[in-house]
């Protein structure tokens, strides 16, 4: 599953959907019946590959190819709207599966495919920023649950959740972005997980699109849904 929506993201971003219809090996409706051959009947959840692991990561990853290839009504929605659902705590925000514990990575997989169904209006909108305007340190850095130290790339996670529930000013937005700004390598340029550490592609990615949604100046706009830039997913979308 992963592997395939990173491969349908790169291929809209580089405006090559189309691609697949012509190569002969059943197009972009045999890389959709493949993902949605992985929802589960009886959950709605979905799997990321024959094992059969359900998780919140799946479902978003699913929702997200589905969506950027118009196909995704060939999953049942309903259902695992429901099962998102399912997948929210007490405290507003929600975990990998129904009953686990709360997780910025896992608030922005649920919310992220709240939002492809256009279910965004079922949620708490104030509880949940409550709980993900929680996550900023006095270092300005954010972490992804309660205890746990800043790392970089929940700039993404927790921002674009509130980027799309319409709360990004819930976090002290310069503190935040001076804290990325510590986060990259002046010599090797790319961005780590907090000051000092090593850096990665990972980081680096999650880092600069946060300060995106920061608006910092030089950067594109980038789509809280999808993670890519705004221009792009805004083209494909209205194919
Ligand atoms: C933290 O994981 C992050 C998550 C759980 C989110 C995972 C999201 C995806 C796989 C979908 C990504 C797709 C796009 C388009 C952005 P972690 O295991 O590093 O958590 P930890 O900080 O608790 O170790
Ligand atoms: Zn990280």
């Amino acid at each position: 599953m992963l592997y395939t929506v990173s491969a349908v993201q790169v291929l809209v971003m580089l405006d090559a959907v189309d691609e697949l219809d012509k190569r002969g090996l059943g197009g972009k409706q045999k890389v959709a019946s493949f993902i949605a051959g992985l929802q589960d009947k009886k959950t709605g959840c979905f799997a990321g590959d024959e094992w059969g692991e359900l998780d919140t990561r799946f479902l978003y990853g699913a929702f997200n190819a589905l969506s950027l290839l118009g196909l995704l009504h060939m999953v049942d929605v309903p259902k695992a709207v429901a099962y998102i659902h399912g997948c929210q705590n007490l405290d507003g925000a929600y975990g990998i599966r129904p009953g686990a514990e709360s997780h910025a990575g896992q608030v922005f997989t649920c919310v992220g495919a709240l939002a492809i169904a256009g279910e965004l209006g079922a949620i708490d909108k104030d509880r949940l920023a409550g709980w993900l305007s929680e996550r900023q340190l006095e270092n300005g850095g954010l972490n992804g649950r309660p205890e746990k130290l800043e790392d970089s790339c929940y700039s993404w996670w927790v921002m674009s959740s509130l980027a799309m529930i319409g709360r990004l000013h819930w976090v002290d937005g310069k503190k935040l972005a001076a804290f990325i700004l510590r986060c990259q390598d002046p010599e090797a340029g790319g961005f780590a997980d907090r000051p000092g550490d090593m850096v990665d592609v990972f980081h680096t990615c999650f880092g600069v699109a946060g300060l995106s949604l920061l608006k910092f100046e030089g950067t594109k706009e980038v789509d809280p849904v999808y993670c890519m830039p705004k221009a792009v997913t805004s083209k494909c979308l209205a194919k």
